[in-house]
């Protein structure tokens, strides 16, 4: 159940945030607020979840929140630059980048689950 919670608010952050870096205009408030609630859900969500992936894997467990933790950072420098128009693809393909690599390590230390 917790682990659902994380992995669909994963998917839809990475949708908000695409949905703003790509934005024709940069007012990106609303989304810059629902990414926020969404790293709350996730951060706290994340916690209950890592006592029993501790236990499995303590050096992936550790690597996977502090890449998580970075991809936070990485996601509201880019909300800093989409609003002062600096904002160029090459950021854009960073933060998708950095995604994918949170993905890849949370289901690996997840083993699957919950699909299996
Ligand atoms: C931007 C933030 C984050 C993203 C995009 C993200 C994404 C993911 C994804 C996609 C998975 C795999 C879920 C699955 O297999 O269904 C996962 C697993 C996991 N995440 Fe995150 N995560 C984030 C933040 C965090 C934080 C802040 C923590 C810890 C405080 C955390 C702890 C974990 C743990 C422990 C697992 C493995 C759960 C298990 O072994 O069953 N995540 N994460």
């Amino acid at each position: 159940m917790y682990l659902w919670i994380h992995l669909i608010a994963a998917v839809l952050l990475l949708l908000v945030v695409m949905f703003a870096l790509t934005k024709k205009d940069n007012h990106i408030t609303p989304y810059v607020i629902t990414a926020r609630i969404l790293y709350v859900v996730m951060i706290l969500d994340g916690l209950k979840i890592l006592i029993p992936a501790i236990s499995r894997n303590i050096p992936l467990s550790i690597v996977k929140v502090v890449f998580a933790i970075g991809l936070i950072g990485i996601i509201e420098m880019m909300f800093a630059s989409k609003m002062k128009n600096q904002l160029n693809s090459k950021k854009v393909w960073l933060t998708l980048g950095s995604f994918v690599v949170v993905f890849i390590l949370g289901f690996m230390l997840a083993q699957g689950r919950p699909f299996i």
